[in-house]
């Protein structure tokens, strides 16, 4: 029989002492909310994909965020559809679209609030890419022109500031668009607006519920020619590197529990704060288990949110935030 002189078992004895010893912790102000916010719509309009989670329109925008502040939710983060959409995603920089308006919205009745807006254009366009297309070299297929999307993506950034965003999180994965974005606010004198980049961003699966919630889901071909390729990790760091280069004040990873080991990396490489994208698919594998009484959805939340803590996230964005602020 072996006695151990340390016994790890003696600090778990009783909840005081577990908590006392515990390493990391997830508080409701480490959590971002998605809000979908649209023009399309004249009534909230619940997303079948992903239950609980509504699109909403910009008169429900100040009730929401006074909900989220008393929650003790520290941020938000602003998708928006808008009322037409064209091949260029011209409806992204306007100044009247329903992104600024909800951020004004926000910014009048709870100030404090921290707003994010994603800044990308396949909300925006009628072919739900994330860019501006072109036609690809030496074949007939179309492809998403890098230099082309990063004007209407500075722009778009350009209209979320003025309104009063905190944070402009590009999601679209062009590169050089943090420091097309850097350049263009501080040259319109926005030079206190963060931005946090998507900087490792995978082509994933698991985006299929957002798809239907931000009416984006791209109308041909996939996103594979500028997301990243879920077999890679080393180029996560390549890509951290160059946003931060090109002046990006936070990063993020997404989705998040397929890539805690790609978070664990960036959180050793970078001293910024790290935010990791619980997405949809994440979150509708929890709904879809816990409506099948397969697993207990509060305890496998507060489990999954710890573990992306424990990975190096400083924030997370999910769609279990107000759920989760109840239970925590
Ligand atoms: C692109 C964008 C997407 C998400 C956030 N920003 C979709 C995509 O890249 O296809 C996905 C978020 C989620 O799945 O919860 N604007």
């Amino acid at each position: 029989m072996a006695f151990p002189t340390h016994r790890p078992r003696r600090l778990r004895r009783t909840a005081a002492l577990r908590a006392l010893v515990r390493e990391t912790s997830v508080a409701p102000s480490d959590l971002v909310f998605p809000l979908f916010v649209s023009e399309a719509i004249d009534a909230p309009r619940p997303i079948s994909t992903m239950p609980g989670i509504s699109q909403i329109t910009v008169r429900e925008v100040a009730a929401e965020a006074r909900a989220l502040r008393d929650l003790g939710i520290g941020s938000t983060i602003l998708f928006g559809i808008p009322k037409q959409k064209d091949d260029r995603g011209t409806a992204a920089y306007d100044p009247n679209g329903p992104v600024p308006r909800a951020v004004a919205a926000i910014k009048d009745a709870v100030p404090e609030l921290v707003v994010i807006t994603d800044v990308c254009v396949d909300e925006y366009t009628s072919h739900g890419h994330c860019g501006i297309l072109r036609k690809m070299r030496g074949s007939n297929e179309l492809e998403v022109d890098n230099d082309a999307t990063l004007e209407v993506l500075a722009k778009a950034a350009v209209a979320h500031a003025r309104a009063g965003a905190d944070i402009v999180a590009p999601s679209d994965m062009m590169d050089g668009r943090v420091g097309a974005i850097r350049t263009m606010l501080d040259g319109e004198g926005l030079e206190d607006v963060a931005i946090l980049s998507y900087a490792v961003k995978y082509a994933s699966a698991f985006y299929g519920p957002f798809r239907e919630a931000a009416e984006c889901a791209p109308q041909f071909g996939d996103r594979a020619g500028y997301q990243m390729d879920p077999g890679n990790s080393r180029e996560a760091l390549v890509e951290a590197r160059l946003d931060l280069e090109e002046g990006a004040d936070m990063l993020m990873v997404k989705p998040a529990l397929p890539y805690l080991d790609v978070l664990q990396r960036i959180r050793q490489a970078f001293d910024v704060p790290i935010g990791a994208y619980n997405v949809s698919g994440e979150y509708a594998m929890i709904k879809a288990a816990a409506a099948a009484n397969m697993i207990d959805e509060q305890r496998a939340v507060r489990e999954l949110l710890t573990s992306i803590r424990r990975a190096g996230a400083d924030f997370i964005l999910t769609y279990h935030a107000k759920d989760a602020a109840r239970s925590l």
